[in-house]
C-alpha cells in the first residue's frame, strides 16, 4: 500500500489547468507540477503561456505553453489534440477560467452579457470535459476539478450573472461525477472566497468592501492565491481517490459567516 506522501505524488500524470497563466490557475499548475504532474498551461495568449512554461521548465516542471480561449470550438479541440500528441494522457483536468463582465444590478445587464459570461463559465466547461472524458475513460482513471466561487453557493450582492453561472458549475460537477464515476472519473468542485487576483482587484481594491469582508469571515482575511492549491492537490490525487460529487469552500470561513 502506498504512503499517504506517495498518493500525493503526481508523477507520470498530465494535466490541463484552464487560464493558468495567473492567479488562481497559475497557482495550481505550479502545485501540480511541484507534486510530479506534466502540466499544460493555457490562457489566451501563446506569449503569456509560454512565458509560464519557460518558467517551470527553468525550475525542472514539466510544462507546455498550448493557448485556447476556452469560448471557443476549435480552440478547446486543439488544446486537447495537442495536448494528447505532446503527452499522450490526460489524467487531470482543472476547468479555471472564467470571466466577469458585469457588475450591477440584474434587471441593467443585457442579453448579450449573459450569453457571452455562460458561454465562458458554463459552456465551456461542459464541452471540454466532454472532451477530455474519451481520455480519461481509456485510462479507466481521471480527475476533473471545476473551480466555482461561493457565489455559486451563496449570492452575493450585484454579481447576480456570475454567480448563476458558478451554481450551473456546481450542478454540472455532480452530474459529471455521477455519470462518469463507472469509468473511474471523478469530478468536484472547489468554491474560492476572496482572493487577491486580478480578476477580483474592483472587489479587493475597495477599501470599504475588505473592510467589510474581513469583519465577517472567520479569518479576518482575504487569501492569496496560492492558498487554493492544496485542496486542488487534493482531489487531483490519489490521496483523494474515494472523493467525487464534492463541493469544497476555500474561504476562510465565508459561507459559515453572518
Ligand atoms: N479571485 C477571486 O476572488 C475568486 C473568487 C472566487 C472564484 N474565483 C474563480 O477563480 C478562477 C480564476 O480566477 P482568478 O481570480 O485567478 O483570475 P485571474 O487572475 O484574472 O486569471 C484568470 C486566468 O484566466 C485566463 N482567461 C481569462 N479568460 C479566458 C478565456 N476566455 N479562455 C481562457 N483563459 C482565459 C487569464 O489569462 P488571459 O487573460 O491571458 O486569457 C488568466 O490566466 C475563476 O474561475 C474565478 O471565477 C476567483
Amino acid at each position: 500500500m502506498n504512503s499517504i506522501k506517495q498518493k500525493f505524488d503526481l508523477t507520470g500524470k498530465v494535466a490541463i489547468v484552464t487560464g493558468s497563466s495567473k492567479g488562481i490557475g497559475l497557482s495550481i499548475a505550479r502545485g501540480l507540477a511541484e507534486n510530479g504532474a506534466k502540466l499544460v498551461i493555457s490562457s489566451r495568449k501563446q506569449e503569456a503561456v509560454d512565458a509560464i512554461a519557460s518558467e517551470f521548465n527553468e525550475a525542472g516542471l514539466e510544462a507546455i505553453g498550448i493557448a485556447c480561449h476556452i469560448g471557443d470550438a476549435a480552440q478547446r479541440e486543439a488544446l486537447v489534440k495537442k495536448t494528447i500528441e505532446k503527452f499522450g494522457r490526460i489524467d487531470i483536468l482543472v476547468n479555471n477560467a472564467a470571466i466577469n463582465p458585469f457588475y450591477g444590478p440584474l434587471e441593467t445587464s443585457d442579453e448579450e452579457v449573459f450569453d457571452k459570461i455562460m458561454n465562458v463559465n458554463v459552456k465551456a466547461p461542459w464541452l471540454l470535459s466532454n472532451l477530455v472524458q474519451p481520455h480519461m475513460k481509456e485510462n479507466g482513471s481521471g480527475s476533473i476539478i471545476n473551480i466555482s466561487s461561493v457565489e455559486g453557493l451563496h449570492p452575493g450582492f450585484r454579481l447576480g450573472l456570475y454567480s448563476m453561472t458558478k451554481s450551473a458549475l456546481i450542478m454540472l460537477t455532480k452530474n459529471q461525477a455521477k455519470e462518469w464515476g463507472s469509468y473511474g472519473i471523478r469530478s468536484n468542485v472547489v468554491c474560492p472566497g476572496l482572493i487577491k487576483t486580478k480578476f477580483s482587484q474592483s472587489l479587493w481594491s475597495n477599501d470599504k468592501l475588505v473592510e467589510g469582508y474581513n469583519q465577517m469571515v472567520p479569518l479576518k482575511r482575504m487569501a492569496e492565491p496560492d492558498e487554493m492549491a492544496g485542496v486542488v492537490m487534493l482531489l487531483a490525487s490519489d490521496a483523494g481517490s474515494y472523493i467525487t460529487g464534492g463541493v469544497y469552500a476555500a474561504d476562510g470561513g465565508y459561507l459559515i459567516s453572518g
